[in-house]
């Protein structure tokens, strides 16, 4: 089998390497991939949302499967593109269609789809400013902190957690007036939730479905969760929290409704359902869904797959799941995040990589690199993922973070204390 990976971060190297374990990949593509990726598989000079020139190379090289990464491509209706081509639609796309994607695409849609389908969530309005009246009372009858969401895709950054009310009606205010582009021209406002934060990782067919694995993932720069949001700093799986009460709960209240909610919807749904979820008390409510894998998720959860996921690709594709016996490692894996410095603010690139070949106890994923002159340079944010197993939390995270010292590079930074709330 030819496949296609789109992506250019962790998530798609771990994909990569995942998938170059299969007896049924024959040839394998990243667009654009980073340095990582180049040592597994041929990148593409491509961007993901550039679909002529996608379409062009599925064709020239007959592929038959495209796995997408990141959101976006999804959200601007990759796989209504390959449908909707007669010689494309052959191709197997593993990511919704556009009607689906707006589960991440848009707040008040995902808002509006866990009403329907009884998916327990917090307490939300949605704004313009054509209601803002109706935002400034709703914001009233809240406890603070108050939680403004802008509705659109805004890279991560979107929403803004305000104690003052004074504060968040002005901010409701300036989101609409254009904070965050037309991201923001609709705000979802929302009751806080109080409570522990997870995420949990569904690959569905559309009709049938597994349970990847459930995963904890770190955004914030400062260490004790202080400090801007970043994509993440790390990641654990599995959570112990998430025991096996709470995991049916999930299981019976969120996932089988989302399911089954796509289907009563007539949004086909084929690919990785990431669903934030907080843990209040003892029951799980829904933050937020994603279509696609979390990064640094991915780079936790994949490793403890001991399926095949080549062939648990194909059937995805083949509409199959149901007879695909899915076999997950015990262990607990997490990951380290190392990033450039300044990142999650101004950060500088190019930046040589060594040490790489230093790492014994641990699998590097690439996120924000490349190869220039035969070396390996930083080319993101977010540079390297170090994961490691462990029978404990102590055990995996000690191997990260003793990989995390081997590796190099001007101006590295990552937070030592991952996993600091589950000890
Ligand atoms: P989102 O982009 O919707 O995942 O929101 C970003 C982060 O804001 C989440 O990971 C949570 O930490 C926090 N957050 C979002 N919604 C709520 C909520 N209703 N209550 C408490 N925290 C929230
Ligand atoms: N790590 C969070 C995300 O991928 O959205």
């Amino acid at each position: 089998m030819k496949v296609l990976v789109l992506g250019s971060g962790g998530r798609e190297h771990a994909f990569a390497w995942k998938l170059s374990q299969s007896d049924k990949l024959d040839k394998l593509y990243v667009a654009p991939g980073n340095a990582g990726t180049k040592e597994l598989a041929e990148n593409v000079n491509i961007d993901p949302n550039d679909f002529e020139k996608v379409r062009t190379f599925v064709l020239d090289k007959a592929i038959d499967m495209v796995i997408v990464g990141p959101e976006d491509p999804l959200v601007n209706g990759i796989h209504d593109f390959f449908l909707a081509d007669e010689k494309l639609k052959q191709v197997a796309v593993i990511g919704p269609e556009k009607a689906a994607a707006e589960m991440e695409g848009s707040k008040d849609f995902a808002k509006d789809f866990m009403a329907r389908h009884n998916i327990p969530t917090s307490q939300y309005r949605s704004i313009t400013s054509e209601n803002l009246e109706e935002g400034y009372e709703f914001l009233e009858t809240l406890k603070a902190p108050y939680v403004l969401k802008a509705d659109g895709l805004a890279a991560g950054k979107g929403v803004l957690i305000i104690e003052d009310l004074e504060e968040a009606k002005n901010s409701l205010k300036e989101m609409i007036g254009g904070m965050f582009g037309a991201a923001s021209a609709t705000v979802v406002i929302e009751e806080f939730l109080s409570g522990i934060e997870l995420s949990v990782f569904v690959l569905t067919d559309g009709k049938n479905y597994k349970v990847l694995a459930e995963a904890k993932d770190y955004k914030r720069i400062g260490e004790g969760d202080t400090g801007l949001n970043t994509g993440g700093m790390g990641a654990i799986s599995p959570v112990h929290f998430a025991n096996e009460e709470f995991m049916s709960k999930v299981e019976e209240r969120v996932i089988k409704p989302t399911i089954d909610g796509f289907q009563k919807d007539k949004t086909p749904f084929v690919g990785f359902v990431f669903i934030g979820l907080m843990k209040v008390g003892d029951d799980p409510f829904v933050i937020e869904y994603n279509v696609r894998m979390g990064d640094p998720e991915t780079e936790v959860v994949l490793p403890r797959i001991k399926s095949d996921f080549l062939e648990l690709m194909i059937a995805v594709a083949d509409k199959k799941l149901d007879q695909f016996e899915l076999e997950l490692d015990e262990r607990t894996v997490t990951t380290v995040m190392l990033v450039a410095g300044g990142y999650p603010e101004a950060y500088e690139k190019g930046k040589t990589i060594s040490g790489i070949d230093q790492v014994t106890d641990s699998i590097v994923f690439h996120a924000g690199t490349t190869s220039k002159n035969n070396e390996v340079v930083t080319n993101g944010g977010r540079v390297i993922a170090v994961s490691s197993y462990g029978d404990t939390i102590n055990s995996a995270l000690k191997k990260s973070f003793n990989s995390a010292e081997k590796i190099q590079f001007e101006g590295k930074n990552y937070r030592k204390d991952i996993g600091f709330d589950l000890q």
